[in-house]
């Protein structure tokens, strides 16, 4: 594929091949000298038209970890903010000939838009409400890391599925590699399509933490909620904030995970994100490796002719 629009165009040979490519560039990062001349003299642009710290700074560094130069773009600052549409600054981008585009939009679809505008690779680093698959690729690695296996293992998506293209996602990817999938979520913040996605549906939090064996809690996307239907936030972290005292319920040596910005005491109890258990930051980690391999083998694809 030219682009990496989410993870269902990837089949099992695709995600393993990132997997195993993710796992050799990932000694790089601990190097005196973070550095390799892989992608020297590749272009890569960062168009991030929605805010982020951890993929926009993860995609940063393994371009350059990797020697490629990059070129952020996001909306302040950037003619987008004069009204120019993204067709425009698109084909302005394709003109500069880069060799790959990694772009945040807050529309769904919009990097299948791009991609379909540009000649060079296009990574989605989250659309709207639709996928985010380099965020369930780096979940996929830092679980492989801890299990080596996904297969057999209850993965418990908790929070606000509904706004959640990182749930979307790992709904897509978790199965495949043959976890069981479990959201839990109140009515309102789950999807309408929820039946049609390859998980159980919770809205009780103590019976879905039962046998659990992961629990990836979601941030409570306060800037997505529809007008008038924002829940109230102490009873929602009452009924599904998670806490030490609850995850006594899932398996003993069960991990906790989030993709990030934390809400604390909202999703996820503030001393449960800092435990010996929480993946939060090997999430981070994972995210450079990576992304790393997404950017290598999406570049080099057609150096290589594919
Ligand atoms: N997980 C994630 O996408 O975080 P950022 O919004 O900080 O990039």
């Amino acid at each position: 594929h030219k682009d990496l629009l989410d993870v269902s165009q990837l089949s099992r040979e695709d995600v393993d091949v990132v997997m195993r490519t993710a796992a050799s560039f990932r000694e790089i990062n601990t190097r005196p000298v973070k550095k390799v001349p892989t992608l020297k003299g590749k272009s890569v642009v960062l168009f991030f038209a929605e805010p982020s710290t951890r993929t926009k700074t993860s995609f940063d560094i393994a371009a350059k970890r990797l020697s490629a130069d990059t070129f952020g773009l996001a909306k302040s600052g950037s003619s987008l903010q004069k009204g120019e549409t993204l067709k425009d600054t698109v084909l302005t981008l394709q003109a500069m000939n880069p060799d790959a585009i990694v772009i945040r939009h807050p529309s769904s679809g919009a990097a299948d838009f791009v991609g379909k505008r540009v000649s060079c690779a296009v990574i989605n680093a989250g659309d709207g409400w639709h996928a985010h698959p380099t965020q369930a690729l780096l979940d996929l690695f830092t679980l492989h890391g801890v299990w080596n296996t996904l297969a057999g293992k209850t993965v418990v998506i908790l929070g606000d599925v509904a706004h959640s293209r990182v749930a979307r996602s790992n709904c897509r990817l978790l199965p495949m590699l043959g976890a069981r999938v479990r959201l839990c979520a109140p009515r309102t913040l789950l999807p309408k399509d929820a039946a049609a996605l390859d998980a159980e549906v919770f809205h009780d939090l103590d019976a879905a933490l039962v046998g659990a064996d992961a629990v990836m809690c979601l941030r409570l996307q306060l800037e997505r909620q529809e007008a008038g239907l924002l829940p109230d936030l102490r009873e929602y972290a009452r009924r599904f904030c998670l806490t030490t005292q609850r995850l006594s319920r899932a398996n003993p040596d069960v991990k906790v995970l989030h993709p990030g910005p934390i809400n604390r005491g909202v999703e996820i109890a503030s001393d449960l994100a800092d435990a010996g258990n929480s993946l939060i930051l090997d999430q981070v980690s994972s995210g450079v490796a990576v992304r790393m391999a997404i950017l290598y083998l999406h570049i080099t694809r057609k150096d290589k002719g594919e």
